[in-house]
């Protein structure tokens, strides 16, 4: 038995969605803990290219309880449309399952989350807009709907009475919008609710049989721990945990039980939306990389931020997870360069600095100091064991795994399953 979390070390985008599909075959649940579809967790494999935003990633294995945690945030209209499309494309949904204490996204915090951004003007955090920071707000000031709620409609109607007077008072006298219409609201989630009742269970309960059945599990996390509200770049951050301690109360199985926690990095870094990124490069190497490695968002199709590997921000992700190993992505994109670089410290007013200052503010002064280390120049796609890589990729991965004190598990050289190198197997 096994309960394997799988966690974004950097900024999002790392390839977890790649990474849960490839290990899922081995397993008997995926969860999702955390985010809402502010995540877009591409996976590709035998049924086609997926972008999937709710639904965790080990839905194309037919055996796998696939469940959608109590941590995440679930915007109706976007999951059933993410149901539909996978059935089109011949992927079953009969192993779903919703948390019932999952919270809903209402159409007041996609619209807040907008007019929020709007207000911010140029101090903008460069949200996804899809309600993260008001839904997780409202879950903690106790004003949340939950998916429970939508199975009782009479309750269901007076909670959303109560809390749409507060939300429409929001919009129209702060914001100067318009309010949101009781009846429409109530309607449109009462359809919802017909169609999603069958998935809702306690997916805690499911999970803890699972547990003291000895069965595998993996926890998918979304985002990444840079993002994370505690430890991330606060302000310009999400609004759930994408850490690994999110893992055991976004699903409700214990950190006793925790076995792996494997944090995913690219082989460089990227960045959507605003906030410090250190290594981030302005100029055209960091342009190459965006058009070479077609770095766009997968939820909102921004441009990402590219840059050099930070082992700065790794180290410091390492440690606040407590990874057990890395998977480390999309090493061949770096397979074109003559040399490539890794910021193994920060320069700050003139001194050297090894750790990841809490203060954002202090993190937007910091310059990069790189070590710089021979390219391949060579292919690494079709490469499937760790001794056939190239030498001097050989010693970029293994200057990594020094600089965060933590071993690879696996290395990704391409966006397919069986673009994998194995180094250690996980279940
Ligand atoms: P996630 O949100 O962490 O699941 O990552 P995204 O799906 O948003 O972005 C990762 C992108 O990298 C996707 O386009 C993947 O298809 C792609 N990808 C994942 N692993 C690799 C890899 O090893 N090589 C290449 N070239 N692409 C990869
Ligand atoms: P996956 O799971 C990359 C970023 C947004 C923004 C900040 C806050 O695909 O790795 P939010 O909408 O959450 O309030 O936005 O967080 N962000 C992500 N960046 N990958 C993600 O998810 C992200 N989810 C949110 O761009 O900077
Ligand atoms: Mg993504």
């Amino acid at each position: 038995m096994s309960v394997v979390a799988i966690v974004g070390a950097q900024w999002g985008d790392e390839g977890k969605g790649k990474i849960v599909d490839l290990l899922a075959e081995k397993t008997d649940a995926v969860v999702r803990f955390s985010g809402g579809d502010n995540a877009g967790h591409t996976v590709i494999n035998a049924y086609g290219e997926f972008r999937l935003h709710l639904v965790p990633s080990g839905i194309f294995h037919p055996h796998v309880a696939c469940i959608i945690g109590n941590g995440v945030a679930v915007n109706p209209a976007v999951l059933l449309e993410e149901i539909d499309d996978l059935e089109k494309h011949g992927v079953k949904t009969d192993n779903l399952f919703i948390s019932d204490r999952a919270h809903l996204i209402m159409p007041y915090h996609t619209l807040l989350d907008g007019l929020e951004e709007e207000r911010r003007g140029e101090s903008a955090i460069g949200t996804t807009r899809k309600g993260i920071g008001p839904v997780f707000a409202d879950k903690i000031a106790r004003l949340g709907i939950r998916t429970c709620d939508l199975l009782d409609r009479e309750a269901f109607r007076s909670r959303l009475a109560g809390v749409l007077e507060l939300k429409n008072a929001l919009l129209t006298k702060v914001y100067n919008a318009q309010p949101l219409s009781l009846d429409e609201v109530y309607q449109q989630y009462c359809q919802y609710a017909q169609k999603l009742a069958r998935f809702i269970t306690d997916t805690s309960r499911l999970l803890q049989e699972m547990v003291s059945q000895n069965k595998n599990i993996l926890l998918e996390g979304a985002q990444g721990t840079l993002l994370d509200p505690d430890f991330g770049t606060y302000p310009y951050v999400t609004s759930s945990s994408p850490l690994a301690a999110g893992g055991s109360i976004g699903s409700g199985i214990s950190p006793r039980q925790f076995d792996q926690v494997i944090g995913v990095f690219k082989a460089y870094t990227t960045r959507v939306g605003s906030g410090p990124m250190p290594t981030e490069l302005k100029d055209e190497v960091g342009e190459f990389i965006r058009q070479r490695a077609h770095e766009y968002g997968a939820t909102t199709g921004r441009p990402r931020r590219c840059g050099w590997f930070d082992a700065v921000a790794g180290r410091f992700a390492t440690k606040v997870n407590g990874f057990t190993s890395i998977a480390l992505t999309r090493l061949d994109v770096l397979d074109v360069f003559d040399s490539v670089k890794i910021c193994t410290a920060y320069r700050l007013h003139g001194e050297l600095l090894d750790r990841f200052p809490s203060d954002t503010s202090v993190l937007e002064k910091c310059q990069p100091v790189y070590e710089e280390l021979p390219g391949w120049k060579t292919p690494t796609s079709h490469i499937r064991h760790a001794t056939q890589l190239p030498p001097q990729a050989r010693r970029y991965v293994a200057r990594i795994e020094e600089l965060l004190s933590c071993p690879a598990s696996i290395i990704s050289v391409g966006p397919s399953r069986d673009h994998t190198i194995m180094v250690k197997e996980v279940f």
